[in-house]
């Protein structure tokens, strides 16, 4: 495939023209429509993607690895246990020599004040793309896939949408900022209205809300913040009920010196939050067309109920995960 991107790395959607981000929805609609009619897109033959993945996946996993076989290539599904990393070699050595026996790298790093520099560290010295599969800080190729699935159920023009993300309990483990974080700087550009609730312990970090600002107002779209889960469901066209960790209220450097005595007063202040669920009162707030959508996995009973995830005159969250299929070939074939 013929591209300006070819080379580029994907680290966040931020780094990325609103132009550039248009090419990339303009081929993933085409890939999509290409896969539904089985038209063979062999854009990347015999090339090699290498994906190292320092925590699980299901999604991103498996749209960047069969993306890559739809493509015509291969992908090396690596963790840190199969790789010298785990003896300590570097970012850089990993970097430089995946780079000279293949066309991209990718990876998964979500260690809080660790993983968006780990990342960066890669892209300064590999000779190919290197693409996040999820930092601390960023998860674009979420938000990229959000984006698709919104343009399909509301059409291109997205000016004033009312697309609510809420912070909402879940006991399983603390999650990153990066999803949230990637829609509140992606969203707007667009000219989407965002509002994002959260309990107090549980704010986005501050930097990113400054910039998602900045987004906002080139983009047209606003950018509200509330306390109050019950008034940010009111009138939402879209509501994303989702999990974060606390980091967002500490300083990234004392986080990891007291890493520990964090993470418990984390979970302390989280079991005061357990009644922040999408259910059925909350969702009878939203607009009366109101669609839920979620990165997946979802904590179900507790971020949404069964009732609300299962129903297909609301919940789009199957589409959104298949999206993340097409957003990944695209990008892959536009950059490698
Ligand atoms: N939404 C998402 O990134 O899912 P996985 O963690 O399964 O990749």
């Amino acid at each position: 495939m013929n591209s300006n991107l070819k080379g580029k790395h994907f680290l966040t959607c931020q780094d990325w023209t609103k132009e550039e981000l248009d090419v990339v929805f303009e081929t993933s609609f085409d890939l999509k429509d290409k896969f539904r009619k089985e038209i063979s897109t062999r854009y990347l033959p015999d090339k090699t993607l290498f994906m190292i993945f320092f925590e699980q996946s299901t999604r991103t996993r498996n749209s960047m690895e069969a993306g890559m076989t739809q493509l015509g290539g291969h992908a090396h599904d690596l963790t840190e246990d199969k790789m010298q990393l785990s003896h300590g070699e570097s970012a850089k050595d990993t970097a430089i020599i995946l780079s000279r026996m293949g066309h991209g790298i990718a990876s998964r790093n979500c260690f809080y004040g660790i993983g968006r520099q780990y990342l960066k560290e890669m892209a300064k010295y590999s000779s190919r793309p290197v693409m996040s599969l999820q930092d601390d800080v960023y998860h674009p190729f979420q938000g990229l896939a959000d984006l698709m699935t919104i343009f399909e159920y509301f059409g291109k023009n997205v000016n004033g949408l009312k697309v609510t993300i809420s912070w909402a309990y879940a006991d399983t483990h603390s999650k990153p900022l990066s999803v949230p974080q990637t829609q509140i700087l992606l969203f707007p550009r667009y000219g989407i209205d965002v509002t994002v609730a959260y309990p107090k312990e549980f704010p986005l970090s501050k930097e990113i809300v400054e910039q998602a600002s900045r987004n906002a107002q080139v983009g047209g779209g606003r950018l509200n913040f509330t306390n109050d889960m019950d008034e940010a469901f009111e009138g939402a066209q879209i509501v994303i009920p989702k999990n974060w960790g606390g980091f967002g209220y500490y300083d990234v450097n004392d986080f990891l010196k007291n890493e520990a005595e964090c993470k418990l007063e984390m979970k302390s202040s989280l079991e005061k939050y357990k009644n922040w669920i999408c259910d059925d009162r909350r969702i009878h707030l939203a607009d009366k067309n109101v669609r839920l959508m979620h990165a997946l996995p979802a904590d179900r009973g507790h971020e949404v109920t069964d009732k609300i995830l299962d129903n297909p005159e609301i919940s789009i969250v199957y589409d959104e995960a298949e999206n993340r299929l097409h957003t990944a070939k695209a990008v892959m074939s536009l950059t490698m």
